[in-house]
């Protein structure tokens, strides 16, 4: 994780670099730092977020300068502590750098540097790169570039680094391996960032490194690209951005969450857009249609994800043997790539990814690869290393995702997951035509149909009242309301820090009504069909032992009514809609109750938004 800034030009960077530092704060929030040269180098840097580095800079003599570069951290070396934040400088006080990822072999390199009379100040494996860089540097007595490239060469790991040598002030050097980086390109000027973010508001022409790809931003002789490994020069490919900068922006609502959930129709939307042009007509997903073939002769399909985008990946496997029936497997991307998993040439694995950098999704796609799997990629981030590691695939278009705990993201993706089945089961002939036509019809209504579910807001807040003091939760669901039940109860300790776990319903009575008492809030999606009566019997359990029951129904239901104490009722629809619906009072009901709380919901303690680090 962490987020990366950097500016070289001849406007002040003072500003650009925290503007920017803000809007990487998803990336780890644990403490930031920014380096600014002008005529002499100045490194300031602080516990916490970007906000309490800023009130270092009384002095407006600090904020000058035209180059600097700026970190914000999620720990994985050393304690959350000012030391071990970022810029970290060489022994010599010439060379700065800021790094995102993590140096693996970094004991050995360090090890070495002892011994040569390096002295280190903190715990990191990004200030043994620093000296690493240093140290070839002065024994080979060659440039800041070439030094870096053979620093890079001895490092096993993963890195997004930019680095500075304020002997040679009009340069900053940056490389990628496994961790993002993005370059802003204007008039005389370079922009860096781990995405875009940081730089939109400036320009929209933008290179993405690739993996092994080192650039050299100098500020008379403009950006040379070079690939690291055939240590040659290569033509940087730089792209015209379409991003909207104010979908980085919070819109009047309180948190980046609450306007995420309320967008969804409009994401929604654009996931369909030039996908489902309409009911009648068939669904066009390129992609599918150009390696139909694949899918037509598939053995196997593997989904592997992480976090809310295994709950969708879950999701999807009842949606694809229900309407494609082709198996479906679901893996974390974590417990697969270090396993030794099966599999055979005829198997698709689609990794599921918002973020589109997860480093333990991206080793797993290395690893199918490998084995001869065919990938097809679900991203929601335009350009992300997942979407051009993958042979081909999908994205999301969810829109920019701020918040920690993804909701918009999840709807679409499982919105998408729906329409795909849909797609190939058709193509197949897996689906009867009236079914197809049933579901379909209800898919596209969908951004409407949750536009009424989000109007029930007001009632779902009251409700969330109610349990401020909880300090468990249990969710649970059945059949297609199970990845939900899972994801409901993520987003509550995500944002709340309340523990909370989900479930099948039906599983309840192997364990967990154990606990069931009057304490225990349990959340029970209970929609009105086929498993209706079996997930009735369970409310009459969970009551029966005291427990309290929030249940997400159907509207105009009765039964479930008379059982528990709160009721939020969603539109009857098909089954294979439900769960989309369904998921979202569960958002809300995270939302309200983590404000109440007082928690802060964007930014939660401990997590960050991407996972760039194992
Ligand atoms: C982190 C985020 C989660 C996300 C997970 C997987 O844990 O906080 O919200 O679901 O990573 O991320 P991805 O970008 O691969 O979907």
């Amino acid at each position: 994780m962490c987020g990366i800034v950097g500016y070289i030009g001849n406007k002040p960077v003072y500003d650009i670099l925290i503007t920017g530092l803000k809007k990487l704060e998803y990336r780890g929030y644990d403490s930031a730092g920014v380096m600014i040269y002008d005529k002499s180098l100045l490194i300031k840097k602080s516990k916490g977020k970007v906000a309490d580095l800023e009130s270092l800079f009384v002095n407006d003599q600090d904020k000058k300068g035209s180059i600097g570069m700026g970190h914000t951290r999620w720990a994985t070396h050393g304690a959350p502590n000012q030391i071990n934040s970022h810029p970290h400088v060489s022994n010599s006080g010439e060379i700065s750098l800021v790094h995102n990822g993590i140096i693996e072999n970094y004991h050995s390199l360090k090890s070495v540097l002892l011994k040569k009379g390096y002295v280190f100040k903190s715990d990191t494996d990004s200030e043994v790169l620093v000296n690493l860089i240093e140290d070839i540097k002065k024994t080979k007595k060659i440039k800041l570039g070439k030094a870096t490239y053979f620093a890079l060469k001895q490092v096993v790991g993963a890195y997004a680094i930019a680095v500075f040598d304020s002997t040679n002030p009009t340069e900053i050097i940056t490389a990628k391996l496994g961790s993002p980086l993005a370059i802003g390109v204007g008039e005389s000027e370079y922009y860096i960032g781990s995405d875009p973010s940081p730089f939109l508001e400036f320009t929209k022409r933008c290179i993405y490194l690739n993996d092994n790809e080192m650039a050299i931003i100098n500020l008379k002789k403009g950006l040379t690209l070079r690939d690291i490994k055939k240590d040659s020069i290569i033509d940087p490919f730089i792209e015209e951005l379409k991003h909207d900068i104010e979908e980085v922006e919070k819109g009047g609502y309180d948190h980046f969450m609450l306007k995420e959930i309320f967008e969804q129709p409009k994401s929604i939307k654009d996931t369909f857009r030039g996908r489902l042009l309409s009911p009648s007509l068939p669904i066009k997903i390129s992609s599918i249609e150009m390696h139909f073939d694949k899918f037509r002769s598939a053995n196997r399909i593997i989904f592997i994800s992480c976090g809310t985008s295994w709950h969708a990946s879950l999701l999807a496997e009842y949606y694809f043997e229900e309407l494609i029936r082709i198996p479906v497997k679901v893996e974390y991307a974590s417990e697969f790539r270090y396993r030794n998993p099966v599999i055979n040439k005829g198997d698709i694995v689609i990794p599921v990814s918002q973020s589109g950098e997860t480093a333990d999704t991206l080793a797993a796609i290395k690893m199918a690869k490998e084995k001869g799997a065919f990938l097809y990629g679900i991203c929601n981030v335009v350009g992300s290393t997942i979407a051009r590691e993958t042979d081909t695939g999908v994205y999301t278009h969810a829109g920019s995702e701020i918040g920690v705990a993804s909701t918009k993201a999840f709807s679409c993706q499982i919105s998408l997951l729906l329409l795909m089945a849909l797609d190939i089961g058709k193509r197949l002939g897996r689906i009867e035509e009236i079914r197809y036509q049933k579901i379909i019809k209800e898919l596209a209504a969908i951004p409407k149909t949750i536009e009424s579910v989000l109007s029930k807001s007001k009632h779902i807040e009251d409700i969330s009242e109610n349990f401020l003091e909880a300090s468990n939760f249990i969710y649970l669901g059945r059949g297609y309301h199970f990845p939900i039940a899972l994801e409901g109860a993520l987003k509550l300790k995500e944002i709340s820090y309340i523990h909370a776990e989900g479930y099948p319903a039906a599983e309840m009575k192997h364990g967990p009504i154990a606990l069931i008492d009057k304490y225990m809030p349990v959340v029970i999606i209970a929609t009105n069909k086929s498993n209706y009566h079996k997930v009735v019997s369970n409310i009459m359990e969970i009551k029966a032992r005291g427990g309290r029951i929030i249940a997400i129904v159907s509207s105009g239901d009765t039964e479930v009514k008379k059982l528990a104490e709160y009721t939020i009722e969603i539109p009857n629809c098909d089954e294979l809609i439900a769960p989309i619906l369904a998921n979202i009072p569960l958002q809300l009901l995270s939302y309200y109750i983590a404000n109440k709380k007082g928690c802060n919901i964007d930014q939660p303690r401990n997590l960050a938004k991407s996972v760039t680090v194992e």
